[in-house]
């Protein structure tokens, strides 16, 4: 049932702004089902493993078919309305995969965590900000330097990092979200520092030292200063990328080992991270088509989370999409690709509903989550702040959904872009 996945979401609510339809239309079928003429909705793995413009296309030929299964992909979804179908598959609509993805959220919300104490959230936004902006600008500069053939110097990253760490340790919900956020021309560097703030909170969910936490964090840092020798046009093209250039593009890992390398005082865990965070737990990743347990804990953590953040964040032609249908997808895809038991680590550590995640209320309103509380996690602390069924927006109200007299609950989660809410209005 699962497995029928989430594919709807994306094409309905992430990239094409069509009209959503409540027509079983959408199946999920193994690879080698698939045959010119049928029209693949979602391609089944991350935008940045796949060379398409686009998750979705009509397929025309058998050369397409055998680009897909040298990606690795072994079951994708096709919709049955818009090229042919494949008999004795069951179909699905995009609300049904929606409310799947939320249902097994709530099972894993099922498993009970033990509260930590966090820092007062408002005076820690306070503090992630400056942190952001500081955070940003010291990769920028880094990734500048190395563009200059200049060697990465860890003393400048250092501090930053113990200041990241800090921050997500003293209230996670302050700096994550607005991690989240990129502006179109700092994308990689601002997801360098999401990554590396993603992964000091994962780290910490798996109960790793500070000093582990540290090195991973460097390397969620410096995963991608690899990308500093991928020229730009390459790196931001809106359209589907050639053999020659997908080559070039996925080189940023190999160059990202050779500056790392030639890093003085760098570790094997911050290499580990940079170096295998595009492997692939059944083999189909790169450089190094490394399997399994070959791929170390911390190259299995940074390619989780570099998909993660990839996938959430908007870039000029792909829509970010909902974190908490980003989680589903990474569970749909651990089936292959990702430790499944990491993920799921993962889905706990960022929780359910990822704060600055739209949510859908029982009563009918929308809000932001704001706070999470991990022992509740169905029931964070939300800003409400629009109508869904009256479609305008109300005078914003923080409510805690764990207060014992709070009749209101979540629903489901929902998308900034559906309602027209301008997300960076209620993260920023
Ligand atoms: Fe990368």
């Amino acid at each position: 049932m699962y497995r029928a996945g989430f594919a709807g979401i994306i094409f309905f609510r992430e990239i094409e702004q069509e009209e959503m339809t409540q027509a079983n239309t959408i199946k999920l079928i193994g690879i080698g089902q698939l045959r010119p003429g049928m029209y693949v909705q979602d391609v089944n793995c991350s935008w940045m493993d796949h060379p398409f413009a686009t998750n979705h296309f009509m397929v025309k030929s058998v050369d397409r078919i055998n680009e897909i299964k040298a990606l690795g992909v072994h079951e994708l979804y096709i919709d049955t309305a818009r090229g042919y179908d494949v008999e004795g598959v069951p179909a699905r609509s995009a609300d049904d995969l929606r409310h799947e993805v939320d249902a097994r959220m709530v099972e894993i919300a099922r498993q009970i965590q033990t509260e930590p104490q966090r820092a007062d959230l408002r005076l820690e936004v306070e503090r992630a900000r400056v942190l952001h902006t500081e955070a940003n600008r010291i990769v920028r500069g880094l990734i500048q330097d190395v563009r200059l053939g200049k060697q990465v110097e860890l003393e400048q990253i250092e501090p930053v990092v113990e200041n990241i760490i800090d921050s997500v340790f003293r209230n996670q919900d302050a700096l994550l979200p607005l991690a989240r956020l990129k502006d179109h021309d700092n994308y990689t560097f601002q997801h360098s520092v999401s990554v590396s703030a993603l992964l000091v909170s994962f780290g910490r969910g798996l109960k790793l030292e500070r000093p582990i936490i540290k090195e991973i964090a460097i390397g969620g840092l410096l995963h991608d200063v690899g990308k500093a020798k991928v020229p730009d046009d390459i790196l931001n093209k809106p359209a589907k990328l050639t053999e020659a250039e997908f080559a070039k593009m996925k080189s940023h890992v190999v160059q990202s080992i050779l500056i790392l390398q030639h890093t003085p005082g760098i570790s094997r865990i911050a290499l580990d991270v940079a170096a295998q965070h595009h492997e692939r737990y059944d083999g189909t990743g790169y450089p190094n088509q490394l399997k399994g347990e070959q791929i170390s804990l911390y190259g299995r953590m940074g390619a989780i989370v570099d998909v993660y953040d990839a996938i959430t964040s908007d870039r000029c032609y792909h829509k970010g999409m909902a974190p908490t249908a980003a989680l589903g997808r990474l569970l749909e895809w651990s089936k292959y690709h990702f430790d499944p038991e990491l993920v799921r680590a993962y889905v706990k550590c960022v929780g359910i509903y990822p704060s600055g995640s739209l949510v859908r209320l029982k009563s009918g309103r929308l809000g932001v989550v704001l706070e999470q509380h991990v022992d509740k996690m169905m029931q964070p602390r939300v800003r409400v702040m629009f109508h869904a069924e009256h479609k305008r927006y109300l005078q914003p109200e923080d409510i805690d959904l764990a207060w014992p007299g709070c009749i209101d609950s979540i629903s489901g989660h929902e998308e900034y872009e559906e309602w027209n809410i301008d997300a960076k209005r209620w993260l920023g």
